[in-house]
């Protein structure tokens, strides 16, 4: 039996972590969860946005499953998601966008894996609000060691799962030091896996190429806002935000949460796609070596995705989120 960490989260959080529980608990996958909350909801509890108690469960745990949690804008508070992964130096963010049958798109054969760098860069939190002088500075801090990481990190992934290329996507023509430190990251990762292709791309060029014909990507390597946008980018090619999966992974710690936020425009209705965050718990299930179980629930979502009434509101059905979890529980073993 794995011990977890769950942490559903705000928003449509809770909705879609029962949905996950619940088709974990139907297929008797061997995972036992230790629930511990943060995010608006302690917050309003308790008054604490991070609790103890939740670092403390992720520290003997090592592994969590998390829903979205809410950052208010413009109120000075600092992102849960954000403090975690620094936190932690969970400094990869793994989000894989694939084509799936079923989810109708303008696309065909995307099959994507991005890893963003994620504890430097523009989220560094060096900010300096010059009030006198109406200046606000942020500072995209990239490190040697955190760019080595990354790349690293993204050849070795293309390299054991069999994938052709790794594109960098940069901006080193403006920013010039933090792009010089990824250039010689990724060219030096390069050196180091010659069977992986290797190629790098302007990142404006490269949201140009990605909408027009993604399916020439394959491992995409970046900084960590680069990333972030790009992320949300690769999710509509391939069905939008309610289906992409990620992982925040680092040399001991690994928390696996959807791309998508809190969707405060649809919480407690009983719309959310639970999918993104069942694929990010089938990334968590091989991460423990639960490979079997992951296949078995992944059949078990594609069959059902297949049939759209089955599906919620953002994949043209009209299923509620726990309909489409009963559906996905129905089609186990199938
Ligand atoms: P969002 O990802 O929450 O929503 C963007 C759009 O996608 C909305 O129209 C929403 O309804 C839709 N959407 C998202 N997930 C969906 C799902 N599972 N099923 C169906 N539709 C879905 O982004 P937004 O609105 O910019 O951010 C809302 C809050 O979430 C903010 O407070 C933000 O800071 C937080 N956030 C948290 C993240 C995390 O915890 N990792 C990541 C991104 C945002
Ligand atoms: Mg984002």
């Amino acid at each position: 039996m794995h011990l977890i960490t769950l942490i559903p989260g705000d928003g449509i959080g809770p909705e879609i972590t029962k949905a996950v529980t619940d088709i974990f608990a139907a297929a008797q996958v061997p995972v036992q969860w230790e629930e511990q909350n943060a995010g608006q909801t302690t917050f309003d509890q308790s008054g604490e946005l991070l609790p103890q108690a939740l670092l403390t469960s992720l520290e003997k745990n090592k592994v969590a499953l998390k829903g979205p949690i809410t950052t208010p804008v413009g109120k000075g508070f600092r992102s849960i998601n954000v403090t975690l992964r620094q936190k932690y130096n969970l400094y990869q963010n793994v989000r894989p966008s694939k084509t799936t049958a079923g989810i109708k798109t303008r696309y065909e054969g995307v099959d994507l894996v991005l890893f963003r760098e994620n504890t430097e860069g523009l989220y560094a939190g060096l900010e300096i609000w010059d009030e006198q002088n109406g200046i606000g500075d942020s500072i995209a801090r990239v490190t040697v060691a955190g760019a080595r990481n990354i790349c690293r990190a993204a050849f070795a992934y293309a390299a054991k799962h069999g994938r052709k290329k790794v594109t960098l996507a940069h901006k080193a023509n403006i920013l010039k030091v933090p792009g010089k430190i990824m250039l010689d990251a990724a060219q030096e990762a390069a050196r180091e896996f010659p069977q992986v292709q290797y190629e790098e791309k302007i990142i404006d060029n490269m949201c140009m190429q990605l909408v027009g014909k993604p399916e020439q990507f394959d491992v995409i390597v970046t900084t960590n806002l680069f990333g972030d946008i790009l992320s949300d980018l690769c999710a509509g090619l391939v069905g939008g935000l309610g289906v992409v999966a990620g992982a925040n992974i680092g040399d001991d710690m690994a928390i696996f949460e959807a791309v998508h936020g809190s969707a405060p425009d649809i919480a407690g209705q009983g719309k959310a796609n639970p999918t993104a965050l069942l694929r990010s718990a089938l990334m968590m299930l091989h991460h423990i070596g639960e490979h079997e179980q992951a296949v078995k629930i992944e059949k078990a979502l594609e069959l059902t995705l297949q049939d759209k009434a089955k599906c919620t509101g953002d994949l043209g059905g009209s299923a509620s989120t726990s309909e489409f979890a009963q559906a996905i529980i129905n089609n186990l073993g199938k």
